[in-house]
């Protein structure tokens, strides 16, 4: 879970305009096509979430090569367990299987693991095997990267609100004071830049309920690739197609070019 207090507070796209670089700092994706992979080739949907791990995997790598700071990835949302009930269970073990199976090359890579997202649904075993995960990952000095499970942007809106009102019951009395600053230490993931750029692989063109505060300002890419065939090559082309963007972030083109202005 999420906590409020931060060492050092990354700028909000919101409050000021963040500074921009040539390599995305944080990268956020949606991993999204498993299934119809599968499905396109005859394969149990089971099959296509077994690959998805394998690009993962690929994807932390070329991550960490680039210099991106963060990479934080959709593997559960709040809405998949609307799944047939063999689904969501197969989807489960797996995690707890990659967890175990990962942490080691996770730690060579000095990546370090987050999980974020409502893990109180979670069994015992899970929820172990990710604080033993994280734990052993948390002294890391690489790419952070945050696997969001049983995790929704309405979620997390909810409990910063939830948990601000609890710790400052005074706000209740004057809502205006309820500023952007107070809130944004209780969302998850508020000691990382926001987002830079999201990716989100197997065509469709939404955003299902991931990180909605965060990607206020983010730049958003699109592709058909099913996130099984989502490789280097195609990390690459989202990274060549994210420095082609121009960041206003409310101002003009002409101010880009001359000093910064305050806003
Ligand atoms: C994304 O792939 C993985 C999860 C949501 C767990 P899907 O399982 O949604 O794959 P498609 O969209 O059905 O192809
Ligand atoms: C979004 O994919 C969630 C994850 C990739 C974990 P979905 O496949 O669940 O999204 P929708 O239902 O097509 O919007
Ligand atoms: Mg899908």
């Amino acid at each position: 879970m999420q906590s409020p207090s931060q060492p050092s507070k990354p700028a909000s796209s919101t409050l000021e305009v963040p500074a921009v670089s040539l390599v995305p700092r944080h990268v956020a994706v949606i991993m999204d096509g498993n299934g119809r992979w599968a499905t396109a080739r005859h394969l149990p949907r089971m099959a296509g979430h077994e690959r998805g791990v394998a690009a993962l995997r690929k994807i932390v790598q070329a991550c960490g090569e680039q210099g991106v700071e963060a990479l934080t990835v959709f593997a559960f949302s709040s809405e998949n367990w609307r799944r047939p009930e063999e689904e969501v269970s197969f989807l489960m073990g797996l995690f707890l299987m990659a967890l175990e199976r990962e942490v080691k090359a996770l730690k060579e890579a000095q990546v370090q693991l987050r999980v974020v997202g409502d893990l109180s649904a979670f069994s015992q075993k899970l929820r172990k095997a990710i604080d033993r995960a994280v734990s052993q990952t948390a002294d890391n000095k690489g790419l952070v990267l945050s696997v969001a499970v049983n995790y929704g942007g309405r979620w997390d809106l909810l409990s910063a609100v939830q948990q601000l009102m609890t710790d400052h019951p005074e706000l209740a009395q004057s809502p205006a004071s309820i500023t952007e600053d107070k809130l944004r230490p209780y969302l998850c993931l508020s000691d990382l830049p926001e987002p830079d750029l999201f990716i989100r692989t197997g065509g469709e063109q939404r955003v299902s309920n991931f990180m909605l505060w965060q990607l206020a300002y983010t730049e958003l890419y699109f592709t058909d690739t099913l996130w099984p065939d989502f490789d280097e090559q195609a990390l690459a082309l989202a990274f060549d197609s994210y420095r082609t963007r121009e960041r206003r972030f409310g101002r003009t083109s002409a101010q880009l070019t001359s000093k910064p202005v305050a806003c």
